[in-house]
């Protein structure tokens, strides 16, 4: 077990930092260059244990791809280039290279099966292989194929009109991969809005896809062209930073290149919201994505209500948007988050025990969590449970306690930001 000690910084944090590429976007860059036809070139890949499952997943379907730090060549053959795999598929912690991958294969004419760590094993996936199913893919797994290991053999699909009773980006594209080798039309309505990479990234492919509100259609029988895709910062990886700089004093600092899509920016709503002094630079669109530097300083915050449409805007950041009202004045109520008990840990319960630790005054709901500020906090010793977030939450946390945080399985962290601790030293010392 790897364990990683962070001291309260006694300077403030400042200077500028790029953070690594999207992980949303990497892994789809990678899948949907492995069913294009051509040769895809991507740069600012995350190489992430995530994303690197994605590529050996897509190695074993019989695609060569070739990855070097952030560039990757994806030789891509078409939807009738990915193989019968004569070995087990691992995705590692990934939830993302399952559903998704199970979109893909639901349409293949051969079988395989999925594997994937402890956390994937408790993670449901009913909510993907119930719609492809009823497209006419046949799949199997422990309790009637919601759990892994998965065994899937994909087949003559039928679109179908799903309305998904979850806001989730990995529904949507898992239904909507599948209709693309599907006969007729396939559509995907959410009750709110999830992440919207896949539909960009498909239409940067060369594919149609209509979007009406809150739903999302393909037709059948569409192909991919091979593209050149340059992946944004992941604003879920800045998030912890711009978190850091608001709440240790003295610092100010400007993260280069975050992704900006509107379905994913709800952390600076929420700094805007709670009074955070920050500034937006250099807005421009790459590869149909939003870019902008973010500059961010030490702030004076108001604790406030988060729910509704926002939540899927930012569920990955409600660990760290919960070290940030431990530091706001008043209460900050999350609601409406349930989705954070099917995560790579139930978030609700790891955000509220490993801050509990810290002496935060905080407290569990049946959707989300109410944080009382402003406390100091204390070191302790805590664990991520191998979750990436609940790890990188517990470090900014570090940062300002009295005394060292101890955090335990803290290897979890390379799943998303392999160089995060580099990033915190490199803006101590500028
Ligand atoms: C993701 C979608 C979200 C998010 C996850 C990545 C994606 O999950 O939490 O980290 O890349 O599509 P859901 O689709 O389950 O909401």
């Amino acid at each position: 077990m790897t364990t990683a000690i962070v001291k309260q910084s006694h300077v403030g944090l400042t200077g500028s930092i790029r953070v690594p590429g999207d992980k949303s976007i990497s892994h789809r860059a990678v899948m949907f260059g492995a069913i294009a036809e051509g040769t895809t070139t991507v740069e600012g890949f995350l190489p992430g244990e995530d994303c690197l499952s994605t590529i050996s997943c897509f190695q074993k379907l019989g695609v060569s791809i070739q990855q070097e730090g952030d560039k990757v060549t994806i030789n891509g053959q078409g939807w009738d280039g990915l193989q019968e795999p004569s070995d087990i598929l691992d995705v590692g912690n990934s939830g993302t290279t399952t559903r998704l991958m199970l979109g893909i294969l639901a349409t293949r004419p051969f079988h395989s099966v999925i594997i994937g760590d402890d956390s994937i094993a408790k993670r449901p996936m009913a909510r993907v292989t119930d719609p492809l199913r009823e497209m006419g893919s046949i799949i199997d797994g422990r309790d009637t194929g919601n759990y892994t290991p998965l065994s899937i053999r994909g087949g003559a699909t039928k679109g179908i009109q799903y309305q998904s009773k979850v806001a989730s980006a990995q529904v949507k594209s898992a239904i909507l991969l599948a209709g693309l080798q599907s006969e007729g039309s396939t559509s995907v309505s959410e009750p709110a809005l999830s992440r919207d990479h896949t539909e960009r990234m498909l239409e940067a492919y060369g594919v149609h896809v209509k979007r009406e509100g809150l739903t999302v259609s393909v037709e059948g029988g569409q192909t991919l062209k091979a593209q050149h895709i340059v992946v944004p910062g992941d604003i879920s990886s800045a998030a912890f930073f711009l978190v850091a700089a608001a709440i240790v004093p003295n610092s100010m600092i400007t993260i280069q290149g975050v992704g900006m899509n509107p379905t994913r920016s709800g952390i600076v709503d929420v700094l805007e919201k709670m009074g955070a002094t920050m500034s937006i630079q250099n807005e421009k669109l790459v590869g149909g994505e939003p870019i902008a530097d973010i500059t961010i300083q030490t702030s004076e915050l108001q604790g406030i209500e988060i729910g509704g449409d926002l939540i899927p805007r930012l569920i990955d950041e409600i660990p760290v948007i919960a070290v940030l009202a431990t530091q706001a004045k008043g209460k900050t109520i999350i609601r409406d988050a349930e989705e954070l008990k099917v995560k790579e840990t139930n978030r609700i319960d790891t955000v509220v025990s490993e801050l509990t630790k810290l002496g935060a005054s905080i407290q569990a709901t049946d959707d989300g969590m109410i944080i009382e500020g402003r406390t100091s906090l204390q070191g302790a010793e805590v664990s991520s449970f191998g979750d990436h977030r609940i790890g990188m939450a517990m470090a900014v946390a570090g940062l300002i306690t009295d005394g060292d945080v101890e955090i335990n399985r803290s290897d979890a962290i390379a799943v998303s930001y392999p160089n995060f601790f580099q990033h915190i030293k490199e803006l101590q010392q500028d």
